[in-house]
C-alpha cells in the first residue's frame, strides 16, 4: 500500500531505525527494490530523479509504480520525488500518484547556483503549504553538498560549481536548521555534512576531518523530533568497484560513506538515506560480467536478469544494515 514519508519516518522514529531511499528509473530497478523489501520484510521509498522522470516518463513512472504496490500489496511504499528543484516539479510529481517531494531549495531552480537562505526558505515554505494540502510529505534542504576535501560544492547533477565554498557553506550551520524547520514545516530535513552524489566521494577512507558526523549529532540535540535525511549515503563498497574492472571497466579507487558511520547517524536522528550509487555500481559490474564471460550472448534477459539480482543483494543489505528489515 502507498503511504507518506511522514508516516514512514514517524514509525522509523519511534522504533530508532533508518530507511534507505533507492533511487527508480527503469522496471528492473523497481523489481529489485520491492523482491529486496519483500525477502526482509521492509517498508520502501522509492525515489524518481528529474532525471528519472525524463528518462521513463510520468505515465510509464506512475504506472510501474502502481504495478509494484499491487505486485506487493503488503509492503508500504513511499514513492517520492527526488531533487525538486521548484514548485511545478513538485506540484506534478503530486498529480502522478507521489506521496512525498523534496524540494531542493539550497539550489536555484537551474539546479546549479547556490541560492541564498531567504530563497531557500520562502520556496520550501510554499511547496510544504501545497504538499501538505494534497496530503503530500515534504523533505526540504539546508546547506550545499560537497567535498570539504576539495571545498568543491555540487551541483544537483553532480558536477562541481565554479569555485571554492568555505567549510561553513558545506556543513549545515545548527542555528540555521531550527530557524529553517520552523519557518517551513518540512517533515524531514537533508542536511550537509560532506557527501556528495556519485562514486568519488572521498580519496581515502573517510574521517571526521570529511566527513562531518559531529553535524548531525548537533543537529539532533538541537532538533530531536526532526527527521534528518543523508544525501549522497552510497557506501561504494570495494567488491562492486573490483567487479566492474575485472571486467573492462576502468574505476580510479574511490571511498564511499561507510555503512558504520551511517549507522551511527541513525542513532542520531537520520530516518532516510539516499542510496543511488551502489546500486548503479551493481548492475553495471553484472552487465559487464555477462557480456565478458558470454559473448555469444544478445539476450537482454540474459545481462538484465543478474543486473537485477546484484542491485537485490545491495537493497537488502541496507534494509538489514538501516534496521527497517522487519518492520513492513
Ligand atoms: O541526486 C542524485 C541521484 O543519484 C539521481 O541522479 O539525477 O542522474 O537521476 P540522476
Ligand atoms: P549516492 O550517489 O551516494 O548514491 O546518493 C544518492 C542521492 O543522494 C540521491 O538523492
Ligand atoms: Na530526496
Ligand atoms: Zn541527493
Amino acid at each position: 500500500a502507498r503511504i507518506t514519508l511522514r508516516q514512514l519516518l514517524d514509525h522509523a522514529a519511534e522504533h530508532e531505525y533508518g530507511l534507505p531511499a533507492f533511487n527508480i528509473n527503469n522496471m528492473e530497478q523497481g523489481l529489485a527494490i520491492m523482491e529486496a523489501a519483500d525477502a526482509v520484510d521492509s517498508p520502501v521509498i522509492i525515489q524518481a530523479s528529474r532525471g528519472a522522470r525524463n528518462y521513463a516518463n510520468d505515465i510509464m513512472l506512475a504506472k510501474m509504480i502502481d504495478a509494484l504496490v499491487d505486485i506487493y500489496p503488503h509492503i508500504p511504499v513511499c514513492m517520492h520525488q527526488d531533487h525538486g528543484n521548484g514548485p511545478a516539479t513538485c506540484a506534478t510529481a503530486i498529480q502522478y500518484g507521489f506521496t512525498s517531494v523534496m524540494m531542493d531549495g539550497s539550489l536555484m531552480e537551474d539546479a546549479k547556483t547556490p541560492a541564498s537562505y531567504e530563497y531557500n526558505v520562502e520556496v520550501t515554505r510554499r511547496v510544504v503549504e501545497m504538499a501538505h494540502a494534497c496530503g503530500v510529505s515534504v523533505e526540504g534542504e539546508l546547506g550545499v553538498l560537497g567535498s570539504l576535501e576539495t571545498g568543491m560544492g555540487e551541483a544537483e547533477d553532480g558536477h562541481g560549481f565554479e569555485g571554492k565554498l568555505s567549510h561553513d557553506e558545506l556543513l549545515t550551520d545548527p542555528d540555521q536548521a531550527v530557524d529553517f524547520v520552523q519557518a517551513t514545516g518540512v517533515d524531514a530535513l537533508a542536511i550537509a555534512m560532506g557527501t556528495s552524489h556519485g562514486a568519488y566521494k572521498f580519496t581515502r577512507k573517510p574521517d571526521g576531518d570529511v566527513l562531518a558526523m559531529n553535524v548531525i549529532e548537533e543537529i539532533h540535540r538541537r532538533l530531536p523530533n526532526t527527521h534528518l535525511v543523508m544525501h549522497g549515503s552510497s557506501s561504494v563498497p570495494q567488491e562492486l568497484q573490483d567487479i566492474i574492472n575485472a571486467y573492462g571497466g576502468e574505476m580510479p579507487q574511490t571511498w564511499g560513506v561507510p555503512v558504520e558511520e551511517i549507522q551511527r547517524g541513525i542513532k542520531h536522528g537520520v530516518r532516510k538515506v539516499n542510496v543511488d550509487t551502489d546500486n548503479r555500481l551493481a548492475i553495471t559490474g553484472a552487465v559487464r560480467k555477462i557480456l565478458i564471460e558470454k559473448p555469444h550472448e544478445f539476450d537482454p534477459r540474459a545481462y538484465l536478469k543478474p543486473a537485477k539480482d546484484a542491485m537485490r543483494k545491495v537493497c537488502q543489505d541496507r534494509f538489514e544494515q538501516f534496521g527497517s528489515a522487519g518492520h513492513a
